[in-house]
This record gives C-alpha cells, structure tokens and sequence, in this order.
C-alpha cells in the first residue's frame, strides 16, 4: 500500500488484527456475496449474521442501505460509478477485517473485474460468493418494484437489462449459492456450514 509522502503512519503503534482476533475469539473474514438485484444477497447476509450472532460471532453487513445512502451517495450505476462504489466499500470491509469481525458485503458487482479489484483491496480472507437467481426470477420476485420500473424504460443502466451482469465461470471458483433452486433454509444452511470453518478460532464457534 502507497502512503502519501505528508503522511506520517503510526501503524506499528496499532493493536494488531491479531490482538482483535483473540479478544473476540474468532477469525476475521469477507464474505462478498455478488449477484443481481432481489437475488437474495441481503436476505441470506441477514439470516446468516443472526445465526453467527446468536453463536457469538462478531459481524458486520455492508449493504446498499447503509453505503449508497450515506458514504457512497454521490455515486449511481455507471460503469466508473460502480468501480468507484466497489473500491470504497472494499476499503471498508478490509478495516473491518483488520478489527478480526466478519463481514458481509451485498453489492451486485456486476463484472468480475470488479470483484478482482475487491479482492486485491481486501488481500486474504476474501471469499466470493455468488448468490445466483436468473433476470426472469429476479424480475418475477421484484421486491422492490425496480424490475417493472426499469421494463417500462423508467430506470437508467438498470443490470440485467442495459447494463450487463458477468456470470463466473467454473475457473473463478466461487461459492455459488443458487436460490432459484433452493429454499432460503437450504442456502442458509449451505452457507453456515462453509463460512464457520473460515471463521473458527476457538471452540467458541
Ligand atoms: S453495484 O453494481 O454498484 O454493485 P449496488 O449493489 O451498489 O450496485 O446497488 C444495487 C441496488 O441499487 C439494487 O439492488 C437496486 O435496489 C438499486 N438500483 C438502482 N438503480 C439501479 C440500476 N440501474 N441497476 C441496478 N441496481 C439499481
């Protein structure tokens, strides 16, 4: 990482990640669930935060309502927006990460250069995972009426539709969690079963 030269860095005067990590007895970790909009990124993000809550495990969830809100809301759906989105909600996570929490990321991250720029950001302990529902079952579930608002011409870049989504191919190597073909329950279950070994540090897990 470059420092600029006026900046003088105190980080060998900082408690270490590792310090964090032994208070708090768990493993920090990203968990960057991608996918298109009403995929079901920010259900399973919260039904998997509770279920490690209630096992003690410190999260944090970083999602459209807490970033494009307020740190990101001068940012909309361009290419460069996007780009610009990602690579700040990356840094954030990864000072998540240096305090040993967990976190869950639910941004589309439409292209997969997108997701390498968040996983060279983030550094180790970066798991993409693809939470994958087709435009038509997106469109149908449309949660947030986005999908009729953007089949009617009323939504700008809209994904799927005018700005394209890049599926990973076998060789990214993602978790794929479907929810077109499984119920909630299964995914969470498929989820809490992979995510709990990366996060053990203890037998408090
Ligand atoms: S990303 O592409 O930069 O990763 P992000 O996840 O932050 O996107 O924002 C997507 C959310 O913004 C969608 O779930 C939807 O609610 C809303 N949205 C508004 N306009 C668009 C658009 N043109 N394309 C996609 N999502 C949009």
């Amino acid at each position: 990482m470059s420092t600029p030269e006026n900046i003088h860095t105190e980080f060998h005067r900082m408690l270490g990640r590792d310090a964090k990590e032994a208070q708090l007895r768990q493993r920090g970790h990203v968990f960057w669930f991608y996918g298109l909009s009403g995929s079901g990124k920010s259900t399973l993000a919260n039904a998997v935060e509770r279920k490690l809550t209630e096992r003690g495990v410190l999260t944090k969830i970083l999602d459209g309502d807490n970033i494009r809100s307020g740190l990101n809301s001068d940012l909309g759906f361009s290419d460069q927006d996007r780009q610009e989105n990602i690579r700040r909600i990356s840094e954030v996570a990864r000072l998540f990460l240096d305090a040993g929490i967990v976190v869950f990321t639910s941004f589309i991250t439409p292209k997969r250069d997108l997701r390498a720029a968040a996983c060279e950001i983030v550094g180790a302990d970066f798991t993409p995972v693809y939470v994958q529902a087709s435009f038509e079952t997106c469109a149908e579930r449309d949660v947030k009426g986005l999908y009729a608002k953007a089949a009617a011409g009323g939504v700008k870049h809209f994904t799927g539709k005018d700005s394209s989504f890049e599926e990973p191919t076998a060789a990214d190597n993602n978790w794929v969690i479907s929810t077109d073909s499984q119920t909630e329950e299964e995914s969470i279950n498929q989820l809490l079963e992979r995510i709990i070994p990366l996060i053990e540090l203890t037998a408090k897990v």
